[in-house]
């Protein structure tokens, strides 16, 4: 009997609408080459719901996530509406509750793109940020007083725990154990002394159970010097949710284009479903054109495929993709004239022109 996927699918706000069903259709053709099925299920959830509805999700949207092997999710939030509210309610909501601790996030050069770095090529930019996703700097912990008057006072909270660290540490040394065995922990613990100095000492303790992998720290200042210098330098990197965030966007601008970064928001015991969503936000200055890169999304769809265990899958989308850039198939963001859902579909055709990978060896 083929297998089926449950993926519960969010398109969010603004280019959501378009890149997401333009991932789906990728889905869907790499299901039928490989003989398994998706069952999709589709909400509406995002800043447009809010303003029909007062709420980013329903009360219940957790729990009713929790049924899905998978979340295929674009971008949430809309300029009408107050921007505070699409990570507390919806991002950061579901990456905490269902404990999606890692954040995955491939920096790659494909085929046919020219990195904005002058002399760079596809062997230079090749690495991964695994950035720690449920806590730190982004736990929203802190309150404002007075904001109005002269006694006016604002204070958030980092907060990092053995565990929340031990567990990062162990998924970004094992991811580095399977690449070129380097990774690089980006922090800033020689000013912020107390939590990152704490990430460190539990960072550096994990290193000794993997000897065979080449440690080393890097303050953030540097390595964000080292994204436009040496990229090349970089294998995997394990950082923490503030610096991933901003490091991840640098990456997704080396590549070329911001709308090129796929990602993972996983759960590596698989108690709950992960999420998969491109590294950008809803774009609304050029939402309902057709002219969104869609190839983030797409990517964000072979990782699914990849954590789901449908490897060839997702080798054959990263080939579509690779394929499609490399004939010169771009979108508007990198000096293209293809429309999101053409750049789809040359990357199912390219799908398709591909021998089945198991056939191939
Ligand atoms: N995970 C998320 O849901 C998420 C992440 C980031 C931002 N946001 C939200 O998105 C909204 C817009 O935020 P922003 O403007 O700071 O960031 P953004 O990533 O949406 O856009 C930044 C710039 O990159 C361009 N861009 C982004 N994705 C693109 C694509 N696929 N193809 C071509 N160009 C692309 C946009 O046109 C824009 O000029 C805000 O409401 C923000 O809160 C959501």
């Amino acid at each position: 009997m083929s297998k089926n996927y449950k993926i519960a699918v969010v398109n969010g706000d603004g280019i959501g609408e378009e890149i997401v069903p333009a991932g789906i259709s990728v889905i869907e053709a790499v299901a039928k080459k490989y003989g398994f099925t998706i069952s999709k299920e589709n909400f509406s959830w995002g800043a447009g719901h809010y303003l029909k509805h007062g709420e980013f999700m329903p009360e219940n949207g957790i729990e009713t996530l929790k049924s899905f092997d998978a979340i295929y999710f674009g971008a949430v939030g809309l300029p009408e509406v107050d921007d505070t509210l699409p990570a507390k309610d919806y991002t950061f909501k579901v990456r905490t509750d269902l404990e999606q601790y890692v954040n995955y996030r491939p920096v790659k050069l494909f085929a046919g793109i020219e990195s904005p770095l002058r002399d760079k090529t596809e062997n230079d930019i090749d690495f991964v940020i695994i950035r720690e996703n449920n806590e730190g700097e982004f736990v929203q912990n802190g309150k404002i007083l007075y904001p109005d008057t002269p006694n006016g006072v604002a204070v958030d909270t980092s907060m990092v725990t053995r565990l929340g660290v031990e567990r990062i540490a162990h998924y970004a040394f094992k991811l580095a154990r399977k690449r070129r065995k380097k990774l690089t922990n980006v922090t800033k613990s020689n000013t912020l002394i107390y939590s990152l100095g704490f990430w460190d000492h539990v960072m550096e303790e994990v290193s000794k159970e993997y000897p065979d992998v080449a440690y080393s720290k890097m303050y953030v200042d540097n390595a964000s010097a080292s994204f436009v210098l040496r990229p090349e330098v970089f294998d995997v990197i394990v950082t923490t949710n503030m610096i991933g965030d901003i490091l991840s966007d640098l990456g997704g601008a080396i590549m070329g284009s911001l709308g090129l970064g796929g990602s993972g928001n996983i759960n590596p015991e698989n108690n709950y479903p992960s999420m998969f969503e491109p590294i950008h936000g809803s774009a609304p200055d050029i939402a309902g054109q057709n002219i969104a890169n869609p190839i983030g999304q797409i990517w964000s769809a072979a990782i699914m495929l990849e954590h789901l265990g449908e490897i060839e899958a997702a080798n054959d989308i990263m080939k579509g993709i690779n394929a499609t850039t490399a004939k010169g198939d771009l979108t508007k963001d990198l000096k293209g004239s293809a429309t999101t859902t053409e750049i789809a579909q040359s990357v199912i055709d390219s799908i398709l022109t591909l021998e089945k990978a198991n056939a191939i060896g």
